[in-house]
């Protein structure tokens, strides 16, 4: 393995870590893949903890995405293929962790702290498109999903650099599917409505 390979790999590992999962077991004894929609994001350990633990887990699977990048971006410059294949490594890992058998989170707050650093803008757009949808859906699914699909759009507006759409699509891609099971319960109806008060992302 050469050592870009390896740096890919090492960013596959820092995403894997199951912080929302560990965490939550350490401090309230419970499996968070039990309860809820199962899911070891933000979203559902805030059901069954605190805001303010579970915004500690959005931050700590955010800051997998960033940190792994913004460390790259010391070493490489924006346009470098390294750090797309850095920044969704992160996200594969979140989502397919080595950790958790290849099984994992949804993508949505590890794919925002990724991006933060190629193309803040399309994070700012993509926040209030989140905030935008939650108003008026209040499923917190759609409004990921709607986010990370406004994440190719602006990314194809403020294009630089074609591996940029390419990041967005890819991670687009990875959030919907990971979000297959909300998708088929919106569908049919039994998807979860969220509490509108919540000013968190996820
Ligand atoms: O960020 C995850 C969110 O979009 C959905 O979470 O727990 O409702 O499936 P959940």
């Amino acid at each position: 393995m050469n050592s870009e390979w390896l740096i890919v790999f090492l960013a596959y590992l820092i995403g894997s870590v199951p912080f929302g999962l560990w965490i939550t077991k350490l401090v309230y004894g419970f499996d968070i893949r039990t309860k809820g929609s199962g899911n070891i994001g933000s979203t559902n350990v805030g059901r069954f903890t605190s805001k303010s633990f579970a915004l500690w887990i959005q931050i700590l699977d955010m800051l997998k995405g960033l940190v792994p990048v913004a460390l790259i971006l010391y070493r490489f410059d924006i346009h470098h293929v390294l750090v797309y294949r850095v920044a969704f490594a992160t996200v594969v890992g979140h989502c397919f962790s080595i950790f958790l058998l290849f099984k994992g989170g949804k993508g949505v707050n590890t794919s925002i702290g990724a991006l933060v650093c190629i193309l803040p803008i399309s994070v700012a757009i993509g926040i209030g498109v989140y905030f935008l949808v939650k108003k008026f859906s209040h499923f917190v699914s759609m409004s990921s999903m709607s986010m990370s699909i406004s994440w190719i759009l602006s990314s194809l507006i403020v294009v630089q650099d074609p591996k940029q759409i390419i990041f967005t699509s890819a991670l687009c891609m990875v959030v919907v599917i990971r979000h297959r099971k909300n998708i088929i319960r919106l569908m049919k109806g039994e998807e979860p409505k969220t509490n509108i008060e919540s000013h968190q992302i996820g």
